[in-house]
């Protein structure tokens, strides 16, 4: 295992029903830190380019338009083995599949308005880190 560092963005849903607190404290309680940290409003052609990889997918349109549809929380996580940890407590993409205990499965509406999002790899960790913070930014 190594120390890593990942990108987690909770979602508008989670941010406007209040959850921030709740969901940052279960990344905590589970011996992630909190490296970076801001919240803001991405535009729709911002939420477009973070999301490129699925831009042939058919729920691509509608995702944009929710991601830009209210504040986000961005954060870096940082932790031995952070990335495999943060996607085992954010649980399956389907909240009415993740495991009980996980944060999509208490926090998650559905597929789509799932709470929150978490880098799947040490090269998407790296681009979506960057796509948010500067160096300076991350502690
Ligand atoms: P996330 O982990 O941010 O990665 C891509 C996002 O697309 C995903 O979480 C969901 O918000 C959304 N998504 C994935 N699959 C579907 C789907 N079948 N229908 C609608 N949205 C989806």
């Amino acid at each position: 295992m190594s120390v890593e560092k990942t990108l987690s963005i909770i979602k508008p849903d989670a941010v406007s029903r209040n959850l921030i607190g709740e969901i940052l404290g279960r990344f905590e309680a589970a011996g992630l830190r909190v490296a970076a940290g801001k919240l803001l409003r991405l535009t729709p052609e911002r939420a477009q380019a973070f999301y490129a990889v699925h831009k042939e997918r058919p729920f691509f349109a509608s995702l944009c338009a929710y991601m830009s549809s209210g504040p986000i929380f961005v954060s870096v996580l940082q932790g031995e083995n952070a990335i495999m940890k943060n996607r085992e407590i954010m649980g399956a993409t389907d909240p009415a599949k993740a495991a009980p205990g996980t944060i999509r499965k208490d926090c998650g509406k559905d597929v789509e308005q799932n709470a929150v999002h978490g880098s799947d790899g040490p090269e998407t960790a790296g681009s979506e880190i960057a796509f948010f913070f500067r160096p300076d930014e991350i502690f």
